[in-house]
């Protein structure tokens, strides 16, 4: 048994989809939410930089004593996941292996489209993870990064938002997609608009739920499982590098309940 937090890391508000997926499969589980929001966006930054922000960050959450770290962002996990399992003893779980598993089980033969950042799918991270699963499966990924603030702006089904996903999605659509990996934290808040516009034969994969799993079995493996707290709790603790005040408002629509004021930390050098 560990009483430890779990590290949980984004660029910013994105990664609260997956942090909601944790605090509901593990509710004893105390966590540490890093929202990187001085920084943000990753998607368009080199890997390089990209790779030193997450260094940072996760070292800064080994020193706040995590347990384990989850890498909720896709942008960090495909560009720095390889470069934080060789710094750090602790369990590092990224996002992208736990999508690519649900993606290969639902492909059902069709190709598999993967939607992300212009820096996820440029690293063809999900390609080579959905192929270790599945190494026939036919991958056809495609950036969107005009999602992203649209997402931010809470234009969840704004006729905006409906006309740039049709652009990125219809090439998809007419190639025979069967499954669609929302491979970008902010996409699963555009769920119920990407269905619609794929329609009911395509497969929508959001990879927090199964992160959720993947960390649920590593805690178990490593003897790292937290106490059953009284009330079924643990404590939820929120820093960003910049603006709480916007991250409160917003976050509450990411995580899916209400949020208090995050604490700021400084990390690097910008
Ligand atoms: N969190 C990023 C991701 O999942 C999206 C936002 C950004 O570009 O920083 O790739």
């Amino acid at each position: 048994m560990n009483q430890a937090p779990i590290g949980i890391f984004d660029s910013g508000l994105g990664g609260l989809t997956v942090a909601r997926a944790i605090y509901r499969k593990l509710p004893n589980e105390s966590t540490l939410y890093f929202g990187d929001t001085a920084r943000v966006p990753y998607g368009p930054k080199s890997p390089t930089v990209v790779r030193r922000y997450s260094l940072e960050i996760t070292e800064w959450m080994v020193r706040q004593g995590v347990k384990a770290v989850v890498v909720a962002c896709n942008t960090s996990t495909a560009h720095a996941l390889d470069l934080l399992h060789t710094s750090f003893k602790i369990p590092v779980i990224g996002v992208i292996a736990p999508g690519a598993r649900a993606a290969a089980r639902a492909g059902a033969g069709r190709p598999i489209g993967v939607i992300a950042t212009a820096g996820t799918v440029a690293s063809g991270a999900y390609e080579r993870a959905i192929h270790r699963e599945d190494p026939g499966a036919r991958v056809i990924s495609a950036a969107c990064p005009l999602l992203v603030p649209f997402v931010e702006e809470g234009w969840f089904d704004h006729p905006a938002t409906r006309l740039v996903a049709e652009e990125y999605l219809n090439p998809l659509r007419d190639q025979g997609i069967g499954t669609l990996v929302l491979g970008c934290t902010h996409y699963p808040l555009l769920r119920p608009l990407l269905s619609e516009i794929l329609g009911p034969s395509v497969a929508l994969i959001d990879s927090a739920e199964e992160t959720a799993r993947s960390l649920a079995a590593v805690l178990g493996e490593r003897g790292l499982v937290g106490p059953t707290r009284p009330g079924g709790r643990g404590d939820h603790r929120v820093v960003v590098s910049d603006d709480p005040e916007r991250f409160g408002r917003i976050g509450a629509q990411f995580l899916g309940e209400a949020i208090s004021l995050p604490e700021v930390v400084t990390l690097g050098v910008g």
